[in-house]
């Protein structure tokens, strides 16, 4: 059944607006353990709950070969030398992949093999595609100056699994290191 009202979204590209679409909201409180400088945290959150980023989310069908997608909108900003992020998952079914499309801003993918940890840190930029292999956990940072937007396509069924990064968090960190993105190891 070809349903109109769900086959075509717009979206605003550099506010990362989606009319109709519900929205996730995430402020600093709710990063609250994904930063390394927990001093620079309590800092930050002492000073104000600012937003950091939100997801539109558009979720047409939920058939075994459906998509859904999300427009990503990620503010620029540090905590310490550590940029702002999105929590960062796994997807619920660990084969699920995804691709990240970025539209504005400059941003970065951390991108860990959850059986093996190995990290790697992909640009995510305008008109550049990162492609997310299943089993592999994925955040996303700004480290440019300007917000960030990006849009991710994954299988309708993939869910998001929160828990694990929450108790083991990525083995790596992206900093600002003589003002380029440099991923290194958490302490
Ligand atoms: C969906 C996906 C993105 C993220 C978004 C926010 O699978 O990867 O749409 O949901 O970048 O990040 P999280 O979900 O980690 O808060
Ligand atoms: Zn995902």
């Amino acid at each position: 059944m070809l349903n109109t009202e769900k086959l075509l979204s717009q979206f605003n590209p550099v506010t990362g607006e989606m009319p109709g679409a519900p929205m996730v909201k995430r402020h600093l409180s709710d990063l609250r353990g994904c930063f390394a400088d927990t001093a620079a945290f309590e800092k930050a959150a002492a000073a104000g709950n600012p937003l950091l980023y939100s997801v539109g989310a558009v979720e047409p069908a939920s058939g075994a070969g459906d998509l859904h997608y999300g427009v990503g909108l990620l503010m620029p900003g540090k905590i310490g030398d550590e940029y702002y992020m999105t929590k960062g998952h796994l997807h619920s079914w660990r084969e699920a992949a995804e691709f990240y499309i970025g539209l504005t801003g400059e941003g970065v993918m951390l991108l860990e093999d959850e059986a093996t940890g190995e990290s790697r840190m992909m640009p995510l930029r305008p008109n550049g595609v990162v492609y997310v292999p299943g089993h592999t956990a994925h955040r996303t940072m700004n480290v440019g100056d300007k917000p960030l937007t990006y849009i991710g396509v994954y299988p309708a069924k993939a869910g998001h699994d929160y828990t694990t990064i929450a108790k083991k968090n990525f083995r790596c960190v992206v900093v600002e290191r003589d003002n380029q993105p440099t991923m290194i190891e958490r302490k």
